[in-house]
């Protein structure tokens, strides 16, 4: 505990493994290659690299500055730095980002535990591509099944979120994090050791411009906000346990180092194992449930392997969604003073409750459609076109204009910390993020 009661991080090293936990998920090891694979290789890569540079990072640093002035949640953190107006108001709208994407987020990570106990069990040894195919959607198409990984996978994420930031998020982190890099570091370099993969290696790295359209563009600055956990107040509030001694351009400098390391290992290990295998890159999002297993099945080991891999992906999920699960719990005790174990307890039923529906409609509820689409493909595509980018422009908007850029950039500079980019930065957030984050809410609206 902090000054004030409030809970704080114990050690800067334990703030950087946390939020590049929040950072690193499905987003890197799953979406970030299919993008890639569907958007044409080397090229959206380097231009994913750029969105790096010219929105993550700032956008990252303005989170943890407003997190760390605000010392609140969400919302406490808006009223306290907006006097008056609407704006007093707009933390509200991070906190339903953020419920929303919780609720979404843990049934697609529910099917990687599912996925690692039947790798484990040897359920998925020896199927081929279309016995594969029949088994994803026999076991994510179960209720039972649906049911009880979405509660055992909400289960661990309250539990780690109620033991506290130091005692539970810090320390799940540090046992989590570092445990992530090492199997994926095992599967690369099990990849590398495919014949075939180097023509993978190739293709991810050869850029071919003349594939690059406004749409590809527009896909990694998507990329970059979902992976970078931007845009619902995830950053925001593990900003808000930092000590004022952080360096934060520094720290944010590390997070995202880490997380675009963890990005380009695993495309650099999910396309090599695809063009050994002859497959279609393009095989969209059956690759991680169907080809994968497919590639893995045909190795010596290939539940050994399997295993790993699904609870790389479980581990790596599992701290994102403690990142979620922490804006709605810290909204409870800053707002309305509820006791952690309370406020942990409710907002992982409510997660449980919103999620449900969502899991079941891969399943009984299939015949539930909005606007054509099953539940998980609406709130997906809600989600990540409308909410994330209107979270993150309620974000930037506030801290450069609301806030104000020169009050920020002086927040950051607090402990001593020097940020000879300010200028820069100060530039970036008022002007080019929000101008960024309006194109990406047009152009992902209207198609
Ligand atoms: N960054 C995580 C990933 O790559 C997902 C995530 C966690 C997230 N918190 C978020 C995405 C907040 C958007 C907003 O899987």
């Amino acid at each position: 505990m902090g000054a004030g009661g409030r809970d704080q991080w114990q050690s800067s090293i334990g703030f950087i493994l946390a939020t590049v936990g929040s950072a690193i998920g499905l987003g890197n090891i799953w979406r970030f290659p299919t993008v890639v694979a569907q958007s044409g290789g080397g090229a959206f890569v380097i231009v994913f690299l750029a969105a790096v540079l010219l929105v993550g990072i700032p956008a990252m640093i303005a989170e943890l500055a407003l997190g760390r002035q605000g010392r609140g949640g969400v919302v406490v953190t808006f009223q306290r730095i907006a006097s008056k107006g609407p704006w007093r108001q707009a933390g509200k709208i991070l906190l339903l980002v953020g419920f929303v994407m919780a609720s979404y987020y843990g049934v697609i990570a529910s099917w990687t535990l599912i996925y690692t106990v039947q790798g484990a069990l040897g359920g998925l040894t020896g199927l081929d591509a279309v016995q594969l195919n029949i088994m994803f959607d026999s076991l994510v198409g179960n209720p039972v099944l649906a049911f009880l990984a979405l509660a055992a996978f909400l289960g661990l994420v309250g539990l780690i979120v109620g033991g506290g930031v130091g005692g539970g998020i810090e320390r799940a982190s540090i046992i989590l994090m570092p445990t992530v890099m090492i199997l994926l570091l095992a599967l690369f370099i099990r990849t590398m050791f495919l014949p075939g993969a180097w023509e993978g290696v190739l293709w991810f790295l050869r850029p071919d411009f003349s594939v690059m359209t406004p749409a590809n563009v527009l896909g990694a600055l998507g990329q970059v906000f979902f992976s970078f956990s931007l845009g619902m107040g995830a950053i925001l509030t593990y900003g808000s346990y930092l000590s004022e001694r952080e360096n934060i351009p520094r720290a944010a400098l590390w997070i995202s180092g880490a997380d675009v390391v963890v990005a380009l290992l695993a495309g650099l290990t999910v396309i090599p194992a695809l063009f050994a295998f002859n497959l279609d890159p393009q095989v969209g999002a059956g690759l991680v449930f169907v080809a994968l297993p497919g590639i893995f099945n045909t190795m010596p080991l290939a539940g050994l392997w399997m295993t790993l891999f699904f609870a790389l992906l479980a581990f790596a999920a599992l701290t994102s969604a403690v990142s979620m699960l922490e804006v709605v719990t810290a909204y409870l005790i800053d707002k309305r003073r509820w006791p952690r174990r309370r406020a942990t307890l409710t907002a992982t039923a409510a997660a449980f409750a919103a999620g449900l529906p969502i899991t079941l409609s891969q399943g009984n509820l299939n015949a539930l459609r909005i606007g054509g689409v099953d539940l998980l493909t609406a709130v997906d595509f809600f989600a990540s076109n409308l909410l994330l980018p209107v979270g993150g422009l309620v974000t930037v908007l506030f801290v450069g204009w609301v806030w104000g850029a020169h009050r920020a950039a002086d927040e950051v500079t607090r402990g001593a910390v020097t940020f000879p980019s300010a200028p820069a930065w100060s530039f970036t957030v008022r002007y080019v993020l929000p101008a960024i984050l309006i194109y990406v809410l047009v152009t992902g609206l209207t198609g």
